[in-house]
């Protein structure tokens, strides 16, 4: 590209960024009104003026929204019909759909964690600090203590994710479960992963292990006990360990300490600890490396010092918690699973 095609091509570009809270907030508004659903349950196709009455907006209004959206791919207007239809892009925000990945995207644009963006400076000055206490005060676990409402916006999104986490493991990488008689899940969340996991590795006895808040408001049952606690003091025993997007909101030490206490939870001699975190390789592009490094910066306004670690960097946390050999397998998601050998 010549160096006129490359400034014309920023001229455009740049407005991105101006407006590049639109689109999240644009397909938050699509969420909360529930238009893919209504796209759905009209028979696949809708008209505006059925669809603005089906989700009970002003139709000129809705009609701006859905050109927007329909730009950006998230519908199809038929141009013979006048009907829009869902495209594989807004079937992804149905209420209820297995990859449904709505509650994910409504807990990052929540209002408390959205306003820590605002204070990223916060986090890359030279003294340091976290932009998430910077706002609120506490971390975003002390927090989620005391917003019982917002530990669930939290854990809801994290559960949406975990749905199509645990089939994309089973699907890439299912003998990783083999053999397991009993799993616990550091850091599992409402529990979700584990249930997902005992589904479809039946023989699996599922431990999920979390935040006292976060385990009392778990849904019990279905092949999996709940148990509280901390993972910086105590994790319960099990034949293997699973930890899922956990590792990240921490430093090296403290992944360190928590690889240690995972570590000593299982055999010695055949025992794992399953790692499912992004892994950058540098200088090394995927189709998922701009979601990574976005995601790093997740890292830096929600946690205070949290990263997405490259290969050397897990190798450094990995080998420094006393694991004597570990392999890691890419499985074309945003995470990559590491399974380490105490
Ligand atoms: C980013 S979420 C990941 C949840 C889940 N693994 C998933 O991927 O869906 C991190 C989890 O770590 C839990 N957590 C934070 N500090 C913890 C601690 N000291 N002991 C146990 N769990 C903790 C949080 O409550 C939260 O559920």
């Amino acid at each position: 590209m010549d160096a006129k095609t490359i400034k014309e091509k920023a001229e455009v570009e740049i407005w991105q960024y101006v407006f590049g809270f639109t689109p999240m907030a644009v397909v938050k508004c699509a969420i909360e009104l529930e238009i893919a659903d209504a796209v759905e349950s009209h028979g696949g196709a809708v008209s505006l003026p059925d669809l603005a009455s089906a989700v009970a907006c002003s139709s000129s209004a809705l009609g701006r929204i859905m050109r927007y959206l329909t730009h950006r791919g998230f519908f199809e207007l038929n141009e013979s019909t006048n009907q829009y239809s869902n495209t594989p892009l807004s079937l992804l925000l149905l209420k209820n759909g297995a990859k449904s990945i709505a509650p994910f995207l409504l807990m990052e644009a929540s209002p408390a964690m959205l306003a820590p963006w605002h204070r990223l400076r916060t986090h890359v000055s030279l003294d340091g600090g976290s932009a998430f206490k910077a706002v609120h005060r506490e971390d975003i676990w002390e927090f989620g203590s005391q917003n019982l409402a917002q530990s669930k916006i939290f854990n809801d999104g994290m559960a949406s994710h975990a749905r199509r986490a645990v089939s994309e493991i089973v699907e890439g990488y299912g003998e990783v479960f083999e053999g397991i008689g009993s799993l616990v899940d550091v850091g599992g969340g409402d529990g979700t992963t584990l249930r997902c996991i005992v589904e479809a590795c039946p023989w699996i006895r599922g431990i999920n292990f979390d935040l006292p808040h976060v385990v009392s408001a778990a849904k019990q049952g279905q092949g999996v006990e709940h148990v509280a606690g901390d993972m910086f003091k105590h994790v319960p025993r099990a034949d293997a360990v699973f930890i899922m997007w956990v590792l990240h909101d921490w430093s090296d030490d403290e992944c360190v300490q928590i690889l240690t206490k995972c570590r000593e939870a299982v055999p010695k001699e055949t025992g794992k600890v399953i790692i499912a975190e992004a892994v950058i390789v540098e200088g090394e592009e995927d189709k998922y490396s701009d979601v990574k490094l976005a995601l790093d910066m997740v890292m830096m306004a929600h946690t205070e010092k949290g990263k997405e670690r490259t290969v050397e960097e897990w190798d450094c946390v990995i080998k420094g918690a006393g694991f004597s050999s570990y392999t890691v397998k890419h499985i074309g998601s945003i995470f990559s699973i590491i399974v380490a050998c105490p």
